[in-house]
């Protein structure tokens, strides 16, 4: 039986808005919006609709509200909001990846105390339905790896500098206007919104609740031209991939510019568009795609969480009862471009093997082979050195 959910809603921005316009256009669906806190009391908000407040408690505090839909900004904000509500049984639907990736463990923790639900499809990879696909479809299949395009500000700055020869910073400001980039797109572009995704996709996918400050973020401010000549030459793109996979009984994971061939499947991914791609034993590969920011595509995510809800569903974290116990590791060995323009910018870094070293004014470039963990002590974006993966 469909339960009549009672909403009380937090942030009323790019996501929020697009929320509110979404359940307009969706008549018949069993959710009304009573209450909606906002932070901004200068803002002009829409004459149409009712319920602001700038109250946390008129919410938190009301009985009539069954359900806390929170789409602010602000990660320590949101997860005090979402303790609360949790605790004070109220089910919870969030999109604040930063805020889910940090408190793991504690909002597992939460849930199993509370029994109440705490969904978060629209926390990676925005439209795209991949946690629920984890946790029911991939119920039993042993899952090997995930991999995926998990940021859509990035994927627009590369596929727009390269398809249109246009300079970063101009790229970044239209995806910045078109409602796609963090509020500190430094989130963005130094991959650490792309971790806290994979960070969450872990805990489904393996089961296994890893930190965030365990895993390498390597970004694309570091991106030249240099790299984008090179990747054009030889027919390759450069995507910023978060990836994780099971090894020798350990889990191990990274996001960093990955150059990519043509029959890659990631290499006609697009603009705002993110892709997860999913590696198990008994469905070999597949590839899910979607758009992955943006005010309505994230809305949507958020929309079938408070459906699922109203239907009682709620995470099991079936793998990490089956096998959380995998650790995490860093040690792999790893084949890596990295363009530099001075030499001193390489000292201290551990190669296992160099395999090309080609020097010329503007783009001095080595290929070779190095280990995460030493790539990782190295800090190529410390250094102001584009490193990529190049396998
Ligand atoms: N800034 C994020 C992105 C928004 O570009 O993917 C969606 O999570």
């Amino acid at each position: 039986m469909q339960k009549q959910l009672k909403i009380g809603l937090f942030g009323f921005g790019c996501v929020g808005g697009g929320l509110y316009e979404v359940l307009q256009q969706t008549p018949g669906f069993k959710a009304d919006i009573l209450k909606i806190c906002v932070k901004d009391r200068k803002k002009k908000r829409p004459a149409q609709v009712q319920g602001f407040t700038f109250d946390k408690d008129d919410i938190l505090a009301d009985p009539e509200i069954n359900l806390v839909v929170e789409l602010i900004d602000d990660p320590k904000e949101a997860f005090e909001i979402v303790k609360t509500a949790m605790q004070r049984g109220k089910a919870v639907v969030s999109a604040n990846k930063k805020m889910i990736a940090e408190h793991m463990e504690e909002l597992h923790a939460l849930q199993q105390a509370y029994k109440v639900p705490f969904l978060y499809e629209a926390s990676v990879c925005g439209s795209i339905p991949v946690i629920r696909n984890l946790e029911e479809y991939y119920d039993n299949d042993l899952l090997s790896s995930i991999a995926g395009i998990c940021n859509g500000t990035t994927n627009y700055i590369l596929t727009r500098t390269i398809e249109d020869n246009r300079g970063y910073e101009e790229v970044l400001r239209d995806a910045q206007a078109l409602g796609f980039a963090e509020s500190d797109p430094t989130l963005d572009v130094e991959g650490f919104d792309a971790k806290y995704k994979l960070v969450i996709l872990i805990a489904h996918t393996f089961g296994l609740f890893v930190a965030p400050e365990e895993v390498y973020n390597l970004g694309i401010s570091t991106l030249g031209e240099a790299d984008v000549a090179f990747a054009r030459e030889k027919g390759l793109k450069i995507k910023l991939l978060s990836r994780a996979f099971k090894s020798g009984g350990q889990v191990l994971g990274w996001v960093m510019p990955t150059f990519v061939t043509e029959d890659d499947p990631f290499y006609n991914v697009h603009n705002e568009y993110n892709a997860v791609k999913i590696g198990a034993a008994f469905t070999d590969s597949q590839l899910f795609v979607g758009k992955g920011a943006g005010s309505f595509p994230t809305a949507s995510a958020v929309l079938s969480d408070i459906s699922a809800i109203s239907y009682g569903y709620r995470y099991e974290y079936k793998k990490a009862l089956q096998n959380g116990d995998a650790p995490f590791s860093n040690d792999l060995s790893l084949r890596v471009y990295l363009r530099y323009e001075e030499e001193h910018q390489l000292e201290g870094l551990a190669w296992e093997e160099l395999e090309v070293a080609h020097k010329q004014k503007g783009s001095n470039y080595i290929i070779g082979k190095i280990n995460l963990a030493d790539l990782i002590a190295y800090d190529p974006k410390a250094r102001g050195v584009f490193a990529a993966l190049y396998e």
